[in-house]
């Protein structure tokens, strides 16, 4: 079975140049726990869940990135990106702080919303969603105590999306994660019913998960908790 990161990982060959921010960078050194599904039979039409990322190294040395990605391993990474860079103030972030944002990597390189910071106990809501046009996703990142928008983002990537999970990015001998990154509730639902795609989860490197179900059929997949270890 194909795993979901070597789809990914696969899919990062690009650099992109971003504006006023830092983009991301092709020389990646190692990757932290993680815990994903796919291919499905049926595509993805609705993905989410909320992240409670740790608290971020007090220094970096390289970039570390957390992300939920989805794809179908050739087309758009949908990834709504935590972010540990060596300067991070360019989102506003403090010490500790993660900067957040909803972010594509594609053929086209790194296309990227606004950013905002996150604390390490904050829980970060992350949604992604296919639209009606059957072709455009969106990405809504909220805090999901207080309802704020932290981040959102709206391309056309494909109706064909057959993998989501975890990453744990370290790149440029990055500072890597001093504390656990916790998924809550991650729900991902299908167009029809795949009752064997949750036979397609996989865990590497320590990652966890709790209260993989299915309801519909087989066409709403939950998973109540992933846990990915600190590096
Ligand atoms: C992945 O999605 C893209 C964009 O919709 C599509 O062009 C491509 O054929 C898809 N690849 C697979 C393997 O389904």
């Amino acid at each position: 079975m194909q795993h979901l990161l070597t789809l990914l990982a696969g899919a990062s060959l690009a650099t992109a140049g971003v504006l006023n921010a830092p983009s991301r960078i092709i020389k990646r050194d190692s990757w932290g726990g993680s815990v994903s599904l796919g291919p499905s039979k049926s595509t993805i039409v609705n993905a989410v869940t909320t992240l409670i990322p740790g608290t971020a190294p007090s220094t970096q040395n390289g970039e570390l990135f957390l992300w939920p990605g989805m794809s179908n391993g050739t087309g758009d990474l949908i990834q709504t990106t935590l972010e540990s860079w060596p300067d991070n103030s360019w989102c506003g972030a403090t010490t500790g702080q993660w900067c957040v944002r909803a972010s594509v990597f594609g053929g086209f390189g790194q296309l990227d919303g606004t950013a905002s910071p996150v604390s390490g106990s904050d829980k970060v809501r992350i949604e992604y969603n296919l639209e009606s046009d059957d072709t455009t996703w969106v990405q809504t990142v909220t805090n999901a105590d207080t309802g704020a928008a932290l981040s959102s983002y709206s391309i056309d990537a494909g109706p064909y999306m057959t993998g989501y999970g975890t990453g744990t990015e370290c790149d440029d001998s990055c500072t890597g994660t001093i504390a656990a990154q916790q998924y809550l509730n991650t729900v991902i639902t299908l167009a029809s019913a795949d009752t064997t795609f949750g036979d397609t989860i996989a865990s590497a490197s320590g990652a966890t998960y709790t209260g993989l179900s299915s309801s519909q059929g087989g066409k709403v997949w939950t998973i109540s908790t992933i846990n990915v270890p600190a590096m």
